[in-house]
């Protein structure tokens, strides 16, 4: 017959690092940190990746800056304008 479950030391400290990480997940699944895209006419009147970097490419009025990360959808993380024209 097998042993009965018994709650050891053991167990308490995983369940302390279980609910250890939980908390940091938490604390670290609050408020959005990214800037939303601004819901000013040129903004709501861009619906093309290519008319952002127009603005927002190399050379452009407000380049991203070097460290932002390499990516495309630019609305996956920057909640697009308020009115914005194009479909989403
Ligand atoms: C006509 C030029 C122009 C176009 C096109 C443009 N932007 Fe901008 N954008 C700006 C300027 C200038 C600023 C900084 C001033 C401001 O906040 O309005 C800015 C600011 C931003 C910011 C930062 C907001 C903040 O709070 O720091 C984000 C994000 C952004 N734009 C995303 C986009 C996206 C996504 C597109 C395409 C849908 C786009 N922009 C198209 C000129 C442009
Ligand atoms: C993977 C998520 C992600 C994607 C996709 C993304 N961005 Fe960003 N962007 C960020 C984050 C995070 C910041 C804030 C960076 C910081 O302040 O250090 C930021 C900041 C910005 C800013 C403000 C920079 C400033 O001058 O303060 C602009 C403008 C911007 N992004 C434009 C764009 C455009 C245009 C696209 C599409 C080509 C795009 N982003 C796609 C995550 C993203």
């Amino acid at each position: 017959m097998k042993p009965r479950f018994s709650f050891t030391r053991r167990d308490a400290a995983f369940v302390a690092v279980v609910g250890a990480v939980l908390v940091v997940l938490a604390l670290g699944s609050g408020k959005r940190t990214t800037p939303a895209t601004p819901d000013d006419p040129p903004h709501q009147q861009a619906t093309s990746r290519a008319a952002c970097l127009g603005c927002h490419g190399k050379g452009g009025v407000r380049a991203m800056p070097k460290r932002h990360p390499k990516m495309d959808q630019c609305f996956m993380c920057h909640a697009p304008p308020a009115h914005w024209v194009g479909k989403r």
